[in-house]
């Protein structure tokens, strides 16, 4: 029979209970999300349980990550259905705190990425990185992984995190994993399941520019890459293009020009509606 998953909410007992089990030789992979969870989270917990002897979850809406208090607010939350899909993935820990337990102390802290902060999300999500360093930081602090699961949709995250793990001096393994998609190609989100029929209709667009995009990329260059995407976002009436850059893909310093030996990815940010999404495609010559 399958051992049945254990779900913490007290900081010290999580801690407790990892001390014992997750000793060497055994290692623990660990999945941080914000709830709601998708194929894409499934995903990262498949690999971890792949890769490690004891997979362990968080969920929690970190409310310092948010720089726009509405989005905060209809988050999606469905604590009782992701226990289920987690405990069906064969997730063995979960970790469901409060505020109060991931953030004991009301001061936060600050973190210095340069450029890698202040770009593309970072700019135009004041103080989002920073929220996420904070509660990553926390969370590696308490769990103590071997590895850490992380989706290539938050292309920049990924790059924090690893960043913060340089900072931080920390042996942890910061994984990057692929990016899964609805069978219309958008990639999955949390975000999603508050679109509605129409807005989930021309969300489909987004993956699709993408690719036509990178295709123009190739024959005639990033201005037309670029000029094509506003043209084509612009006569869809529900979207909003926040930005669109092709970048350096292990800099994300922001390409006018391609050389063939450097790698690209193409990094996308709108709004459907309410309802703001990312997505990327790495660039191939
Ligand atoms: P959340 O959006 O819940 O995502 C949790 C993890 O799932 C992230 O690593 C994200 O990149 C990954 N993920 C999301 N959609 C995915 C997809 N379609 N395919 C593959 N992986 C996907 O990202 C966060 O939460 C938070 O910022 C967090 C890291 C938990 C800190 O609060």
């Amino acid at each position: 029979m399958a051992k049945s998953m254990l779900i913490f909410t007290k900081t010290g007992e999580l801690k407790a209970y990892l001390n014992v089990v997750g000793k060497h030789p055994n290692t623990i992979g660990f999945v941080p999300t914000m709830g709601a969870l998708h194929g894409g989270h499934v995903s990262l917990i498949a690999l971890s349980k792949k890769w490690c002897d004891i997979t362990v979850c968080s969920i929690f809406v970190n409310p310092t990550q948010f720089n726009d208090k509405k989005d905060l607010e209809r988050y999606p939350r469905m604590p009782e259905k992701d226990i289920r899909l987690l405990e069906k993935a064969g997730c063995e820990v979960v970790f469901l705190p409060t505020v109060e337990q991931v953030y004991p102390n009301p001061e936060s802290e600050s973190f210095d990425f340069g450029y890698l902060s202040n770009t593309l999300e970072g700019k135009h999500r004041p103080g989002h990185f920073n929220g996420v360093a904070q509660v990553v930081k926390r969370f590696f602090e308490i769990v103590v992984p071997t590895k850490a699961f992380f989706g290539s949709k938050d292309y920049q995250q990924v790059m924090i995190i690893k960043e913060l793990v340089k900072q931080m001096g920390s042996p942890i393994e910061v994984v990057s994993c692929p990016i899964l998609r609805e069978e219309n190609g958008v990639a999955m989100s949390s975000r999603n399941t508050l679109l509605n029929m129409e807005e989930k209709a021309q969300a489909a667009f987004i993956p699709k520019i993408l690719y036509q995009a990178n295709l123009l990329l190739n024959e005639k260059g990033v201005d037309a890459a670029k000029k094509f995407v506003e043209h084509e976002t612009r006569q869809l009436p529900l979207f909003r293009l926040d930005y669109y850059e092709i970048c350096e893909a292990h800099t994300l310093k922001i390409a006018t020009h391609l050389y063939e030996n450097e790698k690209y990815v193409a990094l996308i940010a709108c709004f459907v509606g309410r309802i703001r999404l990312i997505d990327n495609l790495p660039v191939l010559f």
